[in-house]
């Protein structure tokens, strides 16, 4: 899969997620589903999305034991959603037995990258509350390290982390970045930002972008100028 800008679509409804779709009748943006869609709808709103002709990445973020992990990827599996994710904290041991799960009779299989550590978590809550004392970017590449070992396609990152990540974990490991905004736009809570022209020039492989495009004026435009400055 080439370079791509992913909607966040964070939506409480298949009928608020449906109708922002709608508004799209000459494109078929890849989706992001998060927890919120996908508890509120169930497994069928992936069905449902990836029918209308979306690609889907399906941004539930497991963290388990491997065991638990693997049956649940087994069942992900079944929903045919291009990217999937964990956490990568939760050992190399559940991210290989995630693959082993995810892995179809077939040997297909969608995406699966991990996150390292959330971009919400500072590197005083990591010392005080988890007991991590190594500064946070060389646990985020120590992390994504061990995605790529434990036989992973890529990370969730900052965009400001895609350059480091690909220097240690190779090109081809993919690189997913949030916190992509306009020039001209609201930073709204995310930190530390990045235009979709500068994510590309420090090679992030996907963008995904929420607001800029769902609440938009606009929706269509955001998203196309977003393809442009991003894709080209
Ligand atoms: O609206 P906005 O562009 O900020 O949306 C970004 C999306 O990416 C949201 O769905 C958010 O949960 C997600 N995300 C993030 N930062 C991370 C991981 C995921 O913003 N580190």
């Amino acid at each position: 899969m080439g370079k791509d800008v992913i909607i966040a679509c964070d939506f409480s409804s298949k009928q608020a997620c449906l109708d922002f779709l709608d508004k799209f009748t000459e494109e078929k943006p890849f989706v992001k589903i998060g927890m919120e869609l996908f508890y509120a709808e169930g497994p069928s709103i992936v069905k449902a999305i990836k029918e209308r002709g979306h690609k889907i990445f399906l941004d539930l973020k497991l963290h388990d034991i491997p065991n638990t992990v693997m049956k649940a990827m087994n069942v992900l599996s079944n929903l045919d959603a291009d990217i999937c994710n964990l956490h990568a904290g939760g050992t190399k041991a559940m991210m290989e037995a995630a693959v082993k799960g995810l892995t179809r009779p077939d040997g297909t299989r969608p995406l699966l990258i991990a996150v390292t550590q959330l971009t919400s978590t500072s590197q005083e809550a990591m010392t005080t509350d988890l007991l991590i004392d190594r500064p946070i970017d060389e646990v985020v590449m120590h992390y994504a390290k061990n995605a790529a070992d434990a036989g992973l396609d890529g990370v969730v990152c900052s965009p400001l982390e895609a350059g480091k990540v690909h220097a240690l974990c190779g090109e081809k490991f993919l690189t997913v970045t949030p916190g992509v905004r306009f020039a001209d736009g609201d930073v709204g809570d995310q930190k530390r930002v990045m235009t979709p022209a500068q994510a590309k020039e420090i090679g992030s492989d996907y963008i995904v972008v929420g607001r800029p495009i769902t609440a938009a004026e606009d929706p269509v435009a955001a998203y196309r100028r977003c393809c442009n400055e991003f894709i080209g």
